[in-house]
């Protein structure tokens, strides 16, 4: 592990703009600089580079990070390889820190599997070219099917000999350790000899994203009903299937590029498609696809487009991943190739440029098209519709980050006009779902207004519809965030002639009362720390945040940051004169976000004292809440008055 020391050390080395400048070309405008994002097509750059709090964010796709971030996003490197990439740039000597022994076992092991791995890999494909088992029959089988030579030697194919312990011997006399050759599962043990468990077979290597060999899967090539037509790697300390994707490697640029992401069942229909020009595709082996497999696809794209044959038993299995994927914020499409063929052999049966449009053409939303499928199996059936309306209702529901607002409504009008029900009705019944599941997860968000009638409502009415609903989420979640970000960013200002805004923010949300404050535990965590810091005479900054150790609170500081503090010099021209900027009105701007959440606090006193009332027994327990009513009435449309200057939107 590298020293804490050093990543220290590599962090006060950074210089945002001359890392990401890099990559991308940044003008200066004002105090920060100006791009086309990397991340997405645009013509007008809306690319924002901060040098002073750090950050990138760009206001066309919304990504946004620190440098580290940048690197790992833009390069996928992994962590301790971004760190290594900027201790090479600036100089810097990495010192490792002393690892535990159990740890340093495992990174041992696993180094050693895959140096057996890599051996095995040029043993079998030096065996499939150059000798004549591997050339008269694994070789021209592999031509047979249609794999180019380049492609072979691209996906590394190789061949096992039909003798029983070619590559175990080859492998002993190499001094290769006998137990670490069984963990890879290329040998078994057979009477007590070591015995090659891919005999005759074509050998297909596995690798990481970096090009090292995890594993192989080896198939037979005379079909035989009593072998397995594959034998794969069993789990050990690389190779563990959930995490990894056949082709991943191969796939990673052009899925970058494409910003789509094919998913096939089989190794040859990865290669296939590779051949046929079609290089953004991996294959899951046929099994549901994992949360870690579907965080890798994620690293590259958000679009996962599932390439099946139709009537092939593994696309149960896939559609059972699938809705995981929707809940992780995938956007994913369905393509079933027709009349029992394959991804592999379609292409080779069609050719490329008409596999590419079918696709093109036949592509279906994963949703929509579970919505037909249960349609056609409902029929005139009533009560099965109904079943329908509510199981899609609930897929729906889990489209509920707040990013993906607009894809949910889409999906929210398009079913209904396939349910032929009202879009009204339907879109309260997703927020419904949605409502109970926030409801499970914190029982005190927003209890539901069943309110009594017997209680008078001075005034005014108010009558959260479950439209608006979705809204207030969000109005609440953006106000939570911005008490965080008034402390960081104005925390050091002055709020009166003793106390600076630090002091009096931190009063206005007491610890005791923070947790009933703000619903966002995260948020939360910061302002602790915060005041943690500044108890002990420390002056936080967010930068003190944008490296912090925990990914959560590093992330939503890097996503609550404005570095737009600046109006735009087309702003200026344009209004000539005076225009006030948060900069001047943050008094005013935290007082606004105070106020909105004493008023929520407020509200969520009623709707309890309201659940008391009901549960009130006698008249006395039930004028007591019926006072408690009228004060936080009167309390709440006094907040009310004194909140709304400051909407975010
Ligand atoms: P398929 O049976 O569709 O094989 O299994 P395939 O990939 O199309 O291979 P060819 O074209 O017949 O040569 C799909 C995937 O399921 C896994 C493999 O990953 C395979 O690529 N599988 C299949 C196994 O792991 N074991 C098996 O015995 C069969
Ligand atoms: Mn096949």
């Amino acid at each position: 592990m590298i020293s804490q020391e050093s990543i220290q050390e590599i962090q006060r080395r950074i210089d945002i703009i001359d890392i990401i400048g890099t990559f991308v070309k940044l003008k200066k405008r004002g105090a920060n600089y100006l791009g086309n994002c990397p991340f997405h097509n645009e013509k007008t750059p809306s690319f924002t580079v901060s040098p002073s709090k750090e950050i990138y964010k760009c206001f066309g796709c919304g990504k946004s990070g620190n440098t580290i971030g940048f690197l790992m996003d833009h390069e996928k490197y992994s962590y301790v390889e971004t760190l290594r990439w900027l201790a090479e740039r600036y100089n810097i000597d990495l010192k490792e820190t002393e690892t535990s022994p159990e740890f340093k076992a495992l990174q041992h092991t696993a180094d050693s599997l895959f140096a057996i791995n890599h051996f095995a890999r040029d043993f079998f494909t030096n065996t499939l070219f150059n000798s004549d088992e591997g050339t008269d029959i694994a070789l021209s089988y592999l031509r047979e099917r249609g794999f180019r030579e380049e492609t072979i030697k691209k996906f590394q194919l190789g061949f096992n000999p039909s003798s029983k312990n070619e590559f175990a011997n080859t492998a002993i006399s190499h001094q290769f350790n006998k137990e670490l050759l069984l963990k890879t599962g290329i040998v078994v043990n057979r009477d007590d000899k070591l015995t090659d468990n891919y005999r005759g077979r074509i050998i297909f290597p596995i690798h990481n994203l970096s090009g090292k060999i995890l594993g192989f899967g080896a198939r037979v090539i005379k079909s035989n009903d009593r072998a397995p037509k594959y034998i794969n790697t069993p789990e050990n300390e690389i190779y563990v299937k959930s995490k990894l994707l056949y082709g991943s490697y191969f796939a990673r640029t052009a899925i970058d590029k494409a910003n789509e992401c094919l998913l096939v069942e089989g190794y040859t229909d990865v290669i296939s498609l590779h051949q046929a020009g079609i290089e953004n595709v991996v294959a899951s082996g046929g099994t549901s696809l994992t949360t870690d497999q579907i965080r890798l696809i994620k690293k590259y794209t958000h679009n996962l487009t599932i390439v099946y044959d139709g009537d092939n038993a593994g696309i149960k299995a896939a559609l059972r991943g699938l809705d995981l994927a929707v809940e992780e914020g995938l956007n994913v499409n369905l393509v079933l190739i027709p009349d029992k063929e394959d991804p592999d052999s379609f292409v080779n049966k069609i050719g490329a440029a008409a596999f590419t449009d079918f696709i093109k053409k036949q592509k279906k939303d994963f949703i929509l098209f579970q919505l037909e499928i249960a349609l056609k199996e409902s029929e005139d059936d009533s009560t099965k519709k109904s079943a329908v309306v509510n199981q899609i209702a609930e897929t729906i529901s889990k489209i509920n980050k707040t990013e993906d607002f607009t894809r949910r409504q889409d999906y929210i009008k398009k079913v209904s006009e396939i349910l032929k029900v009202e879009e009204s009705g339907f879109n309260a019944l997703v927020n419904k779902l949605i409502r109970e599941k926030i409801n499970k997860q914190d029982a005190r968000f927003f209890p539901p207004n069943n309110v009594s009638q017997a209680i008078p409502e001075p005034n005014q009415t108010e009558n959260e519809n479950t439209g608006a609903y979705h809204e207030l989420i969000q109005k609440d979640e953006l106000h939570e965030q911005a008490v965080v970000r008034n402390l960081i960013e104005f925390g050091l200002k002055e709020w009166d002639e003793n106390l600076k805004v630090a002091d009096y923010l931190l009063s206005q949300i007491d610890e005791s009362d923070l947790s009933e404050l703000l619903d966002n535990k995260t948020l939360v965590d910061i302002i602790n720390i915060y005041r943690d810091w500044y108890r002990k005479g420390k002056e936080p900054t967010e930068k003190n945040f944008l490296y912090h150790e925990n990914n959560e609170i590093k992330n939503l500081i890097i996503k609550i940051m404005d570095v737009q503090t600046e109006i735009s010099p087309r702003w200026k021209d344009h209004y000539e004169g005076y225009i006030a900027t948060r900069e001047d009105l943050y008094k005013e701007e935290i007082i606004s976000t105070l106020t909105y959440l004493q008023l929520r606090k407020v509200k969520r006193l009623i709707a309890d004292n309201q659940a008391e009332l009901e549960k009130a027994s006698n008249p006395e327990e039930q004028l007591i809440c019926i006072e408690t009513h009228q004060h936080l009435k009167l309390l709440e449309i006094e907040l009310t008055k004194r909140a709304g200057t400051v909407i975010y939107k």
